[in-house]
């Protein structure tokens, strides 16, 4: 695997490899070897366009943990805002050395040309690009239900998908979502079965051909009793900026929208609750809900450490034979 720039990119074999990986690397931590010698005397430039706390972080975190040095780029306080170009602030950072850029770009589609017109020769991994995909957060929230709901093995289902079998929710502004287009082709590579919920306004046209079921009434998708249910933030500055308005209205959007201590409870048990953050508290989730003991989006930002120390390494230093997708598996 030269680049990540799409969940849509990673095979079952590919996509298990990876939460595997993740898992050793978690093993690692726990035993307190915080520092791996892995990636010593490469570098990792976190190439930033947009705003972000989780993402950013946690790719600086995991680029130390394996050794290598880190650049950050920030849009913010550079030359971008003299006008500098993507393709000349690629250039520079690449004068510099970069063995693996990590952007992330308000444009979708900024990952895959900067993966592809030349202007790095180095391991291109998307950290969210506009509203179109957001990979390695897909694959934290499958590392995240698997430890959960099938164990750190994985599933014994004999097609190798780890979350064959389970049922998530993805519910809230889907049509801004590159969190939710990830994470129905990663969910549905695993094995998975998705129900998206959401007002008609914040459904993209053409969702209908996505593999996942849609509904328009939450409270109908909870009694559906699915084992996990992911909340969206609510993306109202990419609804100013497209022109549009919010709608429904917040107070609309909570009652038919907002995960509560009502529908939580109408859960199954074993149910967990996603958000990928930030949070709106109070309008897509409640306090009650967002600090439940089955909410788990706290160690959604944990796991995304190991994730993506998993995807550095494998990228850098890994086996790229045994994660590279074959001519087979694309058909
Ligand atoms: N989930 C996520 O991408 O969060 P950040 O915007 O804080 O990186």
């Amino acid at each position: 695997m030269k680049h990540l720039l799409s969940a849509a990119d990673l095979s079952p074999a590919q996509a298990v490899h990876v939460l595997d990986t993740a898992a050793q690397m978690a093993a690692t931590q726990a035993r307190e070897i915080k520092k791996l010698p892995t990636l010593r005397g490469r570098t990792v430039v976190n190439l930033f366009f947009e705003d972000s706390t989780r993402t950013r972080i946690s790719f600086e975190t995991a680029a130390k943990r394996l050794s290598a040095d880190v650049i950050n780029f920030s849009a913010k306080g550079s030359s971008v805002s003299k006008g500098e170009s993507l393709k000349d602030t690629a250039l520079t950072l690449q004068a510099m050395g970069a063995d693996a850029v990590v952007i992330r770009h308000q444009a979708s589609g900024a990952p895959h040309t900067l993966a592809h017109a030349g202007w790095t020769s180095g391991a291109v991994v998307n950290a969210g690009d506009g509203m179109h995909q957001h990979p390695t957060q897909a694959l934290l929230d499958a590392y995240t239900l698997r430890r959960h709901l099938v164990g750190d093995r994985g599933t014994t289902d004999t097609t190798g998908r780890d979350l064959a079998g389970l049922h998530v929710a993805i519910v809230g502004d889907v049509l801004h979502s590159r969190v939710a287009r990830s994470n129905v082709q990663l969910l549905r590579t695993l094995g998975a079965r998705v129900t998206l919920v959401a007002p008609p306004t914040l459904l993209p046209v053409g969702v209908h051909t996505w593999p996942a079921t849609v509904s328009y009434d939450l409270d109908d998708a909870l009694a559906t009793r699915p084992d996990a249910v992911m909340m969206l933030r609510v993306q109202r500055e990419r609804m100013s900026s497209a022109g549009g308005g919010f709608f429904p209205s917040p107070l609309e959007y909570t009652r038919g929208y907002g995960l509560d201590a009502r529908r939580l409870a109408a859960l199954p048990d074993h149910a967990v609750v996603l958000h990928p953050g930030p949070m709106n508290r109070g309008l897509e989730i409640s306090a009650d809900a967002a600090d439940s003991p089955r909410a788990v989006i706290v160690e959604q930002v944990a796991n995304g450490v190991a994730v993506r120390m998993a995807v550095l390494y494998l990228l850098l230093a890994g086996d790229g034979t045994r994660t590279t997708r074959t001519t087979d598996e694309t058909k």
